[in-house]
């Protein structure tokens, strides 16, 4: 399983690919809106000047035509800009006019199997179901990942899964379980996964040691 990063924020894209295992980037209309004094053009320019895999851009039109339109301006910022697209009929049809164009789509707000399956056969590049928001109503979001893991298997599906609404770090282990190609997780959550007190402590021991030395 590849991480991405799940935001806008130029500090945190920055820090995170500093550490080296950081393969792409997600944002989404609320995480754009979080940053001021900058425009989402901007922002997507800088980003793909610093990131070199895919970088989600989400389209903010519901219908086809005005989806195909922005996702097309988007598309021309960078060749590794990926189109986000809402998990709707007229999603799908902007998802199937982009891949006959070679533009990669990343379908979210997935919260079933046959959600991921439609976005797959409409030519998805990635589906992204959500799986905090899923725990959040009481339903389980990895059992989810794991259908849709079996039937993309079964199928011979290339449709990657992104593991989205990562809110800490027992979300990634089970994501990387459960079958997920890429987990997008926040700068928070990624800074959560180095820790354990093992370590902390080994480094402390090891330092008053040397220190100790005659
Ligand atoms: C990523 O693609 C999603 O937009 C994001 O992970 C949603 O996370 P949230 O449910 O914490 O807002």
């Amino acid at each position: 399983m590849k991480f991405f990063i799940d935001t806008a924020n130029m500090d945190e894209i920055k820090e995170a690919f500093s550490l080296g295992v950081v393969a792409g980037v997600t944002t989404n209309p609320s995480l754009v809106a979080k940053e001021k004094n900058v425009s989402f053009t901007d922002r997507l320019r800088e980003i793909t000047e610093l990131v070199p895999g895919s970088v989600s851009a989400e389209v903010i039109a519901l219908d086809a035509e005005g989806m195909i339109k922005e996702g097309k301006e988007l598309a021309a910022i960078a060749p590794n800009i990926t189109i986000k697209v809402p998990m709707t009929p007229e999603g799908l049809k902007a998802v199937h006019v982009f891949s006959k164009e070679g533009i990669k789509t990343n379908v979210t707000l997935v919260f079933s199997a046959n959600q991921a399956l439609l976005a797959a056969r409409a030519g998805a590049s990635y589906v992204s179901p959500f799986l905090g928001r899923l725990d959040d109503i009481g339903h389980n979001g990895l059992d989810l990942i794991s259908t849709i893991a079996e039937i993309f298997a079964i199928h011979d599906i290339p449709t990657e899964i992104i593991a989205a609404s990562i809110r800490h770090p027992q979300h990634v282990t089970d994501a990387a379980l459960r079958g997920a190609h890429i987990a997008t997780v926040p700068y928070k959550v990624i800074q959560q996964l180095f820790n354990h007190p093992l370590t902390d402590k080994g480094i402390e021991a090891f330092l008053a040691d040397w220190n100790s030395r005659s």
